[in-house]
């Protein structure tokens, strides 16, 4: 295996944080469960979840369908309560959503009846944000744009979007806000792989100009291998993270891919293994 790529330990010697939270990480997820009431009776989707993320760390959270990625994602936002366990942000207990974090969804939601800048700008006008001077206000519609490539096309329709475009114009309407922390749930599943690789890109470019954190949900093994500085693998039934590896190679990740075949091979292994193990 080359040197750059160091498989880190297994779950039980992460050194995971439970009484004081690391203060100086970003995001700190100590011990979370969630459980869900269903027609067939309550289950438990995620137990035991400890997950620190530092500052400029590009994490990818990688599982099966059904794992509970995206279960782990809304919980982290507030938008969904945990029933045990906290969330530390800047070392700080979170509950509820919170301005600093931003959200990226597969779809991009735009609202059809606004044009590109109208609903980036909705995203600025959100009850619990911060008022902003009509000035402050452009400024920010204008660099986000700019930063997505869409800086012709602040006055055009939602239906006048390839799907790139649109999701591009979600990414702006959230890094208009300044988050400090990007969570997304398989954002560029819905598009198409050359489209993909040039959004993979451009988030990379993003996220190191505006000196954000990251954690991203996908189930593209590829995709977590070319960005991520970190890859969770999730097991389900309960959803836990099973194993973690650190990817040291430097991006472009694409000049490196023969490096990443190793590493490639051992995280598929992996998958397969909580596959099998969790497949009814
Ligand atoms: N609000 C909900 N109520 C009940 N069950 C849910 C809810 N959300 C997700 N689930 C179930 O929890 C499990 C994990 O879902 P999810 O978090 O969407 O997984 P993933 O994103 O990894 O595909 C699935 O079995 C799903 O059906
Ligand atoms: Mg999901």
């Amino acid at each position: 295996m080359n040197s750059r790529l160091h498989p880190s330990s297994p779950p039980a010697a992460q050194g995971h944080v439970r009484a004081s939270p690391d203060r100086a990480a970003l995001l700190v997820v100590d011990d979370l469960a969630k459980h869900y009431v269903t027609a067939q009776g309550p289950f438990t989707v995620l137990d035991g979840i400890h997950l620190t993320v530092q500052p400029g760390e590009i994490v990818c959270l990688l599982g099966a369908s059904g794992c509970g990625k995206s279960s782990l994602l809304s919980t982290i936002a507030g938008l969904q309560p945990a029933d045990r366990g906290c969330i530390y942000l800047h070392g700080q207990r979170i509950q509820a959503p919170d301005p600093r974090i931003g959200l990226i969804f597969q779809e991009a939601a735009l609202l059809p009846w606004l044009t590109v800048q109208h609903n980036v700008a909705l995203g600025l006008q959100l009850s619990h944000m911060r008022r902003l001077s009509r000035p402050e206000l452009r400024s920010r519609i204008d660099r986000a744009l700019l930063s997505v490539g869409l800086e012709k096309f602040h006055r055009a329709y939602p239906h006048q979007l390839s799907g790139g475009m649109a999701q591009r114009a979600a990414i702006a309407r959230t890094i208009a806000r300044d988050p400090h922390l990007l969570l997304m749930d398989e954002p560029f599943g819905a598009l198409d792989a050359i489209t993909r690789l040039e959004m993979q890109q451009l988030l990379l470019g993003i996220i190191a100009q505006r000196h954000c954190t990251a954690l991203l949900v996908t189930h593209d093994l590829d995709e977590a291998l070319l960005l991520g500085d970190r890859i969770l693998l999730m097991s389900r039934h309960p959803g836990r993270i099973h194993r973690e590896w650190a990817i040291t190679a430097p991006q472009p990740r694409m000049r490196h891919t023969e490096d990443l075949m190793a590493l490639r091979a051992e995280i598929f292994t992996a998958l397969s293994e909580v596959m099998a193990k969790t497949t009814s």
